[in-house]
């Protein structure tokens, strides 16, 4: 089961009221749904959204006891102007981004996320998408592989693994995280508890799921899908998506279009890293529609 992130502090900064609506574009297991509907009862709504079916089908479980105040949309938020509008939830008073994958998806999902286990390289989030992290690393071409372990890893080493990955390739096809993390091994020596594969499978994951185009999309269309006064909340894990966020709002409260309510990240207590270790890296950013 994954433990929602600084949900005191998404709370505290979202201010769910009795009645009003909300949408998680993110919703996962449905931990920050569940108790942003408490807080929204009796009658507010709540549209939630996920990319991986197998996450909406955990997230109507566990949000069934909320009676029909969920309404549920198997969508990419690159698509959220689209998917409320379609709804028909309105007012929208609030909307939260809690990017990346869950540890549902990490631990038992089976498509690859973890390079724990051995599993096929598969990697997506919509099963309904055709590219798979399996046909980047046995398809993509030597400098193409280096540019995105480069970009979306942040990989000082992105040119050796992708030259490791050309040469394994030619033997036989790569089909599994296990066989890509032992060459990845080879290259990278580990470093404290850090595992050499992290970046390198963060990369993957990025790109076969188009994560940072569809972060994009969504948020030129948030100020439009937000009621004035509404609030958007957004928590990065990894540097690539919470520069987006930054230089987005930015912009946007130049133009007078939102307003930024923390200037500096908001971050994980001590007490909720012990706890939780994945909200390390977790920073939250909150704007406001003017
Ligand atoms: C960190 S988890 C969210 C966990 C959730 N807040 C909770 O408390 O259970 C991120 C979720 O976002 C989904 N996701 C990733 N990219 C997406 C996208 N472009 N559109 C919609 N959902 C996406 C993933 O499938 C995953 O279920």
């Amino acid at each position: 089961m994954h433990i929602p992130v600084l949900l005191n502090e998404v709370l505290k900064y979202l201010n769910p009221r009795a009645g009003e609506n909300f949408i998680d574009a993110t919703v996962g297991d449905g931990g920050h749904s569940a108790a942003i509907l408490k807080k929204t009862a009796p009658d507010g709504k709540l549209l939630a959204i996920d990319r991986d079916e197998e996450s909406l089908m955990r997230a109507r479980v566990n949000l069934e006891k909320f009676s029909g105040r969920a309404v549920f949309a198997n969508d990419s938020f690159g698509n959220i102007l689209a998917i409320a509008r379609g709804s028909g939830i309105e007012p929208v008073n609030g909307i939260l981004f809690d990017f990346g994958m869950s540890t549902s998806q990490l631990e038992d999902s089976g498509r690859g996320f973890s390079f724990r286990k051995d599993e096929i390289l598969d990697m997506r989030y919509d099963e309904k998408n055709s590219l798979t992290a399996e046909d980047i690393v046995n398809e993509y071409g030597e400098a193409d592989l280096e540019k995105i372990f480069k970009e979306f890893g942040e990989e000082r080493k992105s040119r050796a693994v992708a030259g490791a990955i050309v040469e394994a390739r030619k033997r036989s096809r790569i089909k599994t995280t296990g066989e890509l993390a032992a060459i990845i091994g080879k290259i990278i020596r580990r470093r404290g508890r850090i595992d050499p594969a992290t970046k390198i499978f963060q990369a993957l994951r990025i790109e076969t799921n188009g994560e940072l185009a569809e972060i994009e999309k969504a948020l030129a269309d948030v100020p439009e899908v937000l009621a004035a006064g509404g609030r958007a909340a957004f928590i990065s894990f990894h540097s690539l998506e919470d520069r987006l966020i930054k230089n987005w709002s930015k912009k946007s409260a130049e133009e007078k279009n939102i307003k930024i309510l923390n200037k500096k990240p908001i971050t994980a207590s001590a007490e909720e890293i012990k706890d939780n270790p994945k909200s390390r890296s977790a920073k939250l950013r909150v704007i406001e529609k003017i």
